[in-house]
């Protein structure tokens, strides 16, 4: 494809650079925001009779159809052309001829791509938005049936105190909650309309910045021109969301790959959503959840790529900055595929009630409430402690467990020991008792699914647009 800037060279460019320098392989894919923010460009350049208004609308037109044309297949893109930017108005030339060559008044590559990444992130940002909500209500959903169902809670991977698995999946969805909040501060300030900056110094021509800015639905223009052209703060801090969701979902993998073992058996995925082995008959494995704790590597290395691509640039433009499309692009596909992948996967998930309470009741889980029962009998809790800490040594020592002691043995350890002990360090007493706002206790859980809904409803229907 001839270049436009063919008149300043006297040699056409060296194939391989031209490959080098070439965009179109990547951007190509904002087809429809290009041609959508050169429509409200042109229309307004008609408005302010920079250009023939005929001349204005005979362009509207070449683009919607250009635009038809590529959904429809019928025209494909040429992947010598510099960017997504020449490639649809040399083709609008092509149509129009020298009308379509007035598209380009008043305005810069510069601008029209500061514009173009942040209409299209912007609809990248609201699916990431509704695929995380579905997400965090199929958790909820989760959560609902299992606000009874006891499992050991763990720190540094050992049993700890006993939860429901209710209560731990709520946890995940105050971590989506806060992802689904960073999407929509992310989404504010990249609503804001560039174009008018021009190559970087604005223009002479009687633009009219706020009706471009109105026809494309931005909530405002851009305050400096050369910060208009300069900007990817957007990107870095939607990469930065995405990063931290996907932090989050690859905690939730890493545990779905432990409680689908056979140490754990606490849950079986469906085998839509697992996969075998080529050589090992018996094995069914979570590849999937592998996979998203994989990808977050990709998304965290994105947002390092933006950072360190921008943080020698002067101002304004720079070439490096067309590199900002691949990474944070990749962001938005992997966090899109993952949790798309990961909702129907937990949805289709087999609960092992049965072994999660199994587990709970090995492993001296109780062993707190043990010593708050000696607590609540009026004695200090650090000797409770003491004691209760010698009554599970003694417990490991002859492989028994507090709920299998006699009350002789109790006894002998302390007098403030009596019957009512049995009923203290219970599972399910251990969980109910355990009602403080945020607890685990199931009328707890069933509130804060109550909060989390209320959350998501209002979250989804305000923020953005
Ligand atoms: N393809 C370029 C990018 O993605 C478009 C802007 C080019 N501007 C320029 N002056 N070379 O950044």
């Amino acid at each position: 494809m001839a270049k436009m800037w063919a008149g300043r060279f006297k040699k056409e460019v060296d194939a391989k650079v031209n490959d080098f320098n070439s965009s179109i392989s990547f951007d190509a894919v904002m087809y429809k925001h290009d041609i959508e923010g050169s429509i409200a460009h042109a229309m307004m350049l008609g408005k302010q009779n920079i250009i023939d208004p005929k001349e204005a609308e005979l362009i509207v037109q070449g683009l919607k159809g250009i635009l038809a044309d590529i959904e429809s297949g019928v025209l494909e893109f040429d992947m010598t052309a510099e960017d997504i930017h020449m490639f649809v108005e040399a083709e609008l030339t092509k149509r129009l001829g020298e009308t379509g060559k007035r598209l380009h008044t008043a305005r810069s590559r510069n601008d029209q791509v500061a514009l173009d990444i942040r209409m299209y992130l912007k609809d990248e940002t609201k699916e990431i938005e509704v695929l995380v909500k579905e997400l965090a209500e199929t958790l909820c959903d989760i959560a609902e049936e299992h606000t009874e169902t006891v499992m050991p809670g763990y720190t540094h991977l050992q049993r700890a105190q006993p939860i429901t698995f209710g209560h731990h999946l709520m946890a995940y969805v105050q971590m989506l909650l806060r992802d689904i909040g960073r999407l929509q501060d992310t989404y504010k300030r990249m609503n804001v309309m560039p174009l008018g900056s021009g190559a970087l110094a604005s223009t002479t021509y009687p633009i009219d910045r706020r009706l471009v800015s109105d026809l494309l639905g931005f909530s405002a223009p851009t305050q400096n021109s050369l910060d208009g052209v300069s900007d990817r703060d957007f990107c870095i801090e939607l990469a930065s969301a995405v990063a931290t969701l996907m932090m989050h979902l690859s905690r939730l993998s890493e545990e779905v790959i432990l409680w689908c073992s056979w140490e754990f058996k606490f849950i079986e995925l469906d085998d839509a959503y697992s996969t075998g082995s080529s050589i090992m008959p018996q094995k069914k494995n979570p590849d999937i959840t592998e996979l998203v704790r994989g990808k977050t590597a990709r998304a965290i290395g994105n947002l390092t790529t933006l950072l360190t691509m921008m943080k020698g640039l002067p101002l304004a433009y720079n070439k490096d900055m067309q590199e900002d499309k691949e990474a944070v692009f990749d962001s938005c596909k992997t966090a899109k595929l993952c949790v798309s992948t990961m909702t129907p996967m937990l949805k289709t998930m087999k609960v092992l009630k049965e072994n999660m309470r199994n587990a709970a009741a090995r492993g001296f889980i109780n062993a707190t409430d043990c010593a708050d029962y000696l607590v609540k009998k009026g004695m200090a809790f650090r000797d409770a402690y003491k004691i209760t800490g010698t009554l599970v040594a003694y417990c490991i020592d002859h492989d028994k467990t507090l709920e299998t002691l006699s009350l002789q043995e109790y006894q002998s350890m302390h007098p403030s020991f009596e019957s009512d002990v049995f009923d203290a360090i219970s599972l399910d007493t251990c969980v109910k008792g355990r009602n403080v706002l945020g607890g685990p206790a199931p009328e707890m859980v069933k509130q804060q699914i109550v909060e989390a809904r209320k959350q998501l409803e209002y979250e989804m229907t305000s923020k953005m647009d």
